[in-house]
């Protein structure tokens, strides 16, 4: 049974790119098949990356500042309110009640929406161990992280395919997004990322929006590297909702 979700609409392309220039060509290159664009750590010092954003914004592309703030709640209420008046859609921050509800006050009334991340999805039992997690499993904090996240009032949360089910049975069903990262197609290097899932596996599983940066950014042929996603990710929306109906 089709959907009425547009796939091009729940893609977001990571530009983990080393400057401005070169991010700005890759969104020249996706012209007409990707319209959101997630930018982090790897920009956040560039020349220009406000700039960059703007003009996203101002050709009618969406911007998720993946930023992953951490602080104390007033130091993030007045980052997270920069964010609002830059008008990004989706941006990320980490962490405890207090000061996931600092990022809460410093979005206001906008229609920014908060993402907490859980586990990053490079991350398995092991490196929860080193952190001091030894004895919780990854389910288990992220599962943790996103209830209180709900709670605290976020919109959704980071999270690896491999939780997003639970993840939203935890909501019953809808009220808490799941952005899921750590996406590999089918034949494709796993690079850094432990807890990774395929587009349509992730989907499957619950996922609302899927961030995928060095599968399309990094390939030889972007523009047919995304297509190839999307196509994949039309079907998985489809038969989600066949399996729903
Ligand atoms: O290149 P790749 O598809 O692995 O990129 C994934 C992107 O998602 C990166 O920009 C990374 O910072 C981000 N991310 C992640 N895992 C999280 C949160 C964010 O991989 N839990």
């Amino acid at each position: 049974m089709p959907t009425n979700i547009d796939a091009k609409e729940r893609l977001i392309t990571a530009l983990d790119l080393p400057g401005v220039a070169q991010a700005r060509q890759k969104v020249e290159e996706l012209e007409g098949v990707v319209s959101f664009f997630k930018i982090g750590l790897t920009l956040q010092l560039a020349p220009g990356v406000e700039q960059l954003i703007q003009e996203l914004i101002r050709g009618g592309k969406r911007v998720f500042l993946d930023y992953k703030y951490y602080d104390i709640p007033e130091t993030v209420k007045t980052a997270v309110s920069r964010a609002v008046d830059l008008g990004v859609s989706f941006l990320t921050v980490h962490g405890s009640t207090p000061v996931i509800q600092g990022a809460v006050k410093g979005r206001g009334s906008s229609p920014l929406k908060l993402f907490a991340v859980t586990v990053l999805t490079s991350m398995d039992k092991a490196d929860l161990a080193e952190l001091g997690y030894e004895n919780l499993s990854v389910e288990e904090l992220v599962l943790f992280r996103a209830r209180k996240a709900l709670e605290a009032g976020c919109d959704g949360v980071i999270a690896s395919g491999r939780e997003a089910r639970q993840v939203k049975a935890l909501a019953g069903g809808s009220r808490l997004l799941v952005v899921t990262p750590g996406i590999r197609p089918d034949g494709y290097a796993e690079d850094d990322q432990k807890r990774r899932t395929t587009p349509a596996d992730a989907i499957l599983a619950g996922a609302d929006y899927l961030v995928i940066g060095r599968p399309i950014v990094g390939a030889a042929e972007p523009r047919e590297a995304a297509e190839r996603i999307l196509a994949q990710m039309r079907e998985a929306f489809d038969k989600a909702a066949a399996g729903r109906g």
